[in-house]
């Protein structure tokens, strides 16, 4: 799977990756815009710190009615829920709310350690693009100290953290990823807790095929080789669901689970609510 780079990127290479990525960035607090000024973003990186205390224990939604048994399929480093569209009725846009989880560290795994939990369109089947948005807990190498952040990724262009907007272990969170076209869309990003959010409007992006609907847990890359991974509190995908252009959304239901054998496991409840838990 092609996921961002968690690498100490300049901003000359930055921009050398940046291809063909066009975007504008707007905002509100409380339902007032805040200033352009306000919002910012910076190379996804460790770095930066926000030292949060231990993980809140995630409650279970409350509308989970019936778990059920969809395929399951391993992956190095994705756990989570993956459901297809056809071209005919490509996916319009993508939703899910869930809770920031704790992380803590996972003994026998190298370091840094990160988990990132994002919502998506592509890069399963489609493996050119991808278009994400999460959070994401790094535990430093040095330090131990962890870190939550927002960001978000055209892939192959390079991931984003919102760096104004810190989060805290237990803060809800709700993205909406909107096409407008295979290279148009608005990232929404909105911290529910605080009624804050943030909206990208890419108006140019790597082509997307509009076919893979993604809700995961990931063990990231951090340069060429993948971080080491955690242990995360369980996160509840709820309200889980898939627009598209001709109609009919996809759920949950009937999409491949995929575990990363020993670390993460992922369940379907009903065709809304999944959940991922650390082994
Ligand atoms: C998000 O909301 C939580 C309150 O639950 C707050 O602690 C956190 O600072 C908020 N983040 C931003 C950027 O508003
Ligand atoms: C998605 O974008 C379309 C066109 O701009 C807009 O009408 C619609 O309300 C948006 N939907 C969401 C969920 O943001
Ligand atoms: C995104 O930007 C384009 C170009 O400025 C504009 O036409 C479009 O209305 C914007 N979309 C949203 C949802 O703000
Ligand atoms: C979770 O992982 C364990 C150990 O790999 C496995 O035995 C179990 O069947 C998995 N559960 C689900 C729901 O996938």
């Amino acid at each position: 799977m092609r996921w961002f780079q968690l690498l100490l990127l300049g901003s000359a290479l930055l921009l050398e990756n940046a291809t063909a990525l066009k975007y504008e960035v707007t905002g509100t607090r409380k339902g007032v815009p805040i200033p352009k000024e306000q919002i910012k973003f910076a190379p996804y990186q460790f770095g930066r710190s926000k030292n949060n205390g231990p993980g809140a224990v995630q409650p279970a939604p409350t509308k989970i009615k019936k778990k059920r048994a969809n395929p399951i399929s391993s992956s190095a480093n994705w756990c989570g829920a993956v459901n297809h569209s056809p071209t005919t009725n490509k996916i319009k846009s993508i939703h899910s709310f869930w809770q920031v989880p704790g992380c803590t560290k996972r003994t026998g795994q190298t370091y840094p350690q990160a988990a990132a939990v994002w919502i998506g369109i592509d890069g399963n089947t489609w493996p050119s693009a991808l278009l994400q948005s999460g959070t994401v807990c790094k535990i430093d190498t040095s330090t131990s100290a962890t870190r939550h952040e927002a960001w978000w990724q055209w892939v192959p262009d390079t991931a984003f953290t919102i760096s104004t907007m810190p989060l805290a272990v237990g803060d809800w969170i709700e993205v909406t990823i909107n096409t407008t076209s295979d290279t148009a869309a608005t990232i929404k990003f909105d911290n529910v807790s605080q009624d804050e959010q943030v909206i990208v409007n890419v108006t140019s992006g790597p082509t997307l095929a509009r076919k893979d609907a993604d809700w995961v847990v990931e063990r990231p890359y951090y340069g060429s080789s993948l971080a080491g991974f955690p242990r995360f509190d369980t996160t509840w995908f709820e309200d889980s669901y898939a627009t598209r252009t001709t109609g009919g959304n996809l759920g949950i239901l009937g999409a491949t689970q995929y575990q990363i054998p020993s670390l993460c496991n992922s369940t379907e409840y009903d065709n809304a609510n999944s959940v991922s838990f650390s082994l």
